[in-house]
């Protein structure tokens, strides 16, 4: 017998709906997936070196801006803080089954000096791009998608670093990461894939 198995991915985000029906979403507003899948443009850049235009290249097509820009996670980026983090987080645990989810927020990857990455050497950034391993040895929780990076070629992944270093700093502090069992005060949004039963 040839089992049916069917998909779907959604966004979700906490939002100002009216609590309905004592469901498990009542908390949440359903969003139209497709806003995790619209990457607005990387930030504006005057002509740079072919490997500045490379790495521009490259994270338009990986989508770095979905989740690294204000407001994209749910359809409305913020112009002014491309690439600059974000406020609205991502639940790395089930926030339907655990009231208090893990949330991560996507940094800040612009050079700016107090709230960006402007100490990074290129290496730290192909580093933590490849294999999730920040400066400080901490490993990313795979939200941040490197496993899908794992294979980018040297010229690639330093073509990406270069041209985050050639970005406008722009000063924007992201929330902290909450750990789960810990109330988040930003909102977030959850990425799940539901298998049908039947
Ligand atoms: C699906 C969402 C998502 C996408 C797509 C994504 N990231 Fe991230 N990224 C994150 C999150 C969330 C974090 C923070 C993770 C944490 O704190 O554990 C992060 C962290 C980082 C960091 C570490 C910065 C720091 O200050 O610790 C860098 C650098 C980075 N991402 C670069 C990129 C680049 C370049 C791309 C595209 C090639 C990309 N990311 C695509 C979600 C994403």
């Amino acid at each position: 017998m040839k089992a049916q198995v069917r998909w779907f991915v959604c966004a979700m985000a906490i939002g100002s709906l009216p609590a309905a029906s004592g469901g498990p979403t009542d908390e949440y507003e359903l969003l139209q997936p497709t806003t995790i899948m619209d990457a607005p443009d990387a930030a504006p850049q005057s002509a740079g070196s072919a490997t500045v235009e490379h790495g521009k290249y490259m994270v338009e097509l990986l989508g770095c801006g979905t989740c690294h820009t204000d407001g994209a996670l749910i359809g409305m980026p913020r112009a002014d803080r491309r690439l600059a983090g974000s406020h609205i987080g991502i639940a790395y645990s089930d926030p339907l089954t655990q009231s208090l989810p893990g949330i991560v927020y996507p940094a800040n990857l612009t050079p700016d000096v107090k709230t960006g990455i402007a100490s990074w050497a290129a290496e730290d950034i192909v580093r933590v791009i490849r294999s999730g391993v920040d400066p400080d040895g901490r490993r990313h929780v795979s939200v941040m998608p490197w496993p899908a990076y794992a294979k980018l070629s040297d010229e690639d992944a330093r073509a990406i670093a270069t041209y985050l270093q050639a970005l406008p700093p722009v000063e924007h502090l992201v929330p902290e990461n909450v750990e789960p069992g810990i109330k988040a005060t930003a909102p977030f949004v959850h990425f799940g894939v539901y298998r049908s039963r039947r």
